[in-house]
């Protein structure tokens, strides 16, 4: 069977994304973000996602599909991510992937923003296979799958509370850092030292669960704390220290669920998988467990549209097509 020619378009937050894989291989992958506008906000407005997305998108689809050096008639599915995530932005990408399949009569295929994260390391190692055990690191969720086939996986555990890349954000605003925060935070704590006590979150306990709005508090107790004594403290020491104890746990959990699992092979995908310290921690801890890491690079971490259309490479192999009646999801439950 020849390798299909798939079109990937994302717009679930704040990046309008479009790419074209052939099988695994990327011809292709454009991203427009709208975090310059909105970062004057603090953080996403979802009004403003919506008509920056209804700009963009076209000119972002068309891009893709010239820098991939092909036409659109050759194209032959369309997959678009139809949540989790604002609905309004959803909304944009959805229609005009509907429209364009429509159009060319093409099959389409509604992907499950998540499962596209996780299908971010398939384009990174040709050779990938399950079964493996998943890391999944973002902005709305954390947890620890085992992937027992392209399509089917089940959650080890996840968090009880905040997902990871939200606490990173949160943590950021205590910091006074600008949005978004994650990177800004990982760029300040390469400044400091991890000497701050923080809660261990979990660490060694409560099975593959994870628990973030604690080590929040802490920093914000801390931070607080010392400005009513009027003493000074290093923001880059917190961030530091508050890096160090969200992201060794994920790390520690991930290996112990390849161990457990039996498996020789560990992904990651997710926004906070961009983050080089976690990204050295995996890399050294895998090695010393003799497990093979396979990591996307950092921009297909953090939202994209090739992992879409990696996902929707999977589903097409499955024959999963979806109806044009398909509706955007602002929540699907992780399963
Ligand atoms: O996967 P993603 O782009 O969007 C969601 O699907 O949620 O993840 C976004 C999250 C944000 O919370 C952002 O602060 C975090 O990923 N993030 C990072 C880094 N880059 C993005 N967190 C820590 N270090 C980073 N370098
Ligand atoms: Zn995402």
């Amino acid at each position: 069977m020849k390798n299909p020619l798939i079109l990937g378009i994302e717009s679930s937050c704040d990046e309008t994304a479009a790419a074209v894989i052939c099988g695994r291989v990327l011809l292709s992958d454009e991203i427009a973000s709208s975090a310059s506008v909105q970062s004057k906000f603090g953080g996403v407005v979802p009004e403003i996602a919506s008509r920056e997305h209804l700009f963009a998108v076209d000119g972002v689809v068309k891009r893709a599909i010239d820098r991939a050096g092909i036409k659109k008639e050759d194209i032959d599915a369309v997959a678009v991510t139809y949540g989790a995530g604002l609905l309004g932005a959803l909304l944009v990408g959805l229609s005009f992937a509907k429209g364009f399949a429509y159009g060319l009569g093409i099959p389409f295929i509604a992907v499950n923003h998540i499962r596209g994260h996780l299908a971010a390391a398939y384009l990174e190692d040709e050779t990938l296979k399950p079964p493996f055990i998943s890391l999944l690191a973002s902005g709305g969720h954390t947890a620890v799958l085992f992937a027992e086939t392209e399509t089917k996986s089940s959650v080890l555990g996840g968090t009880r509370d905040d997902a990871v890349g939200e606490a990173f954000d949160k943590v950021a605003r205590i910091l006074s850092l600008p949005y978004p925060g994650g990177p800004h935070l990982e760029t300040l704590a390469r400044e400091g030292n991890a000497c701050v006590p923080m809660p261990t979150m979990l660490k060694g306990a409560g099975g593959y669960d994870f628990s973030y709005s604690g080590l929040k508090t802490a920093v914000l107790n801390y931070c607080h704390n010392a400005e009513q004594r009027g003493e000074t403290y290093s923001r880059a020491d917190v961030a530091a220290s508050f890096q160090r104890a969200a992201l060794d746990v994920l790390v520690e959990k991930t290996v112990r669920g390849a161990r457990e699992k039996g498996v020789d092979t560990v992904t990651a995908g997710g926004g906070v998988v961009a983050n080089g310290y976690l990204r050295e921690k995996l890399t050294s801890a895998c090695k010393e467990a003799g497990l093979r890491l396979v990591l996307p690079i950092k921009r297909h971490c953090t939202d994209n549209a090739a992992m879409i259309a990696s996902e929707g490479l999977l589903q097409y192999r499955a024959g999963n097509f979806a109806a044009l009646t398909q509706n955007a999801e602002a929540s699907i439950p992780l399963r």
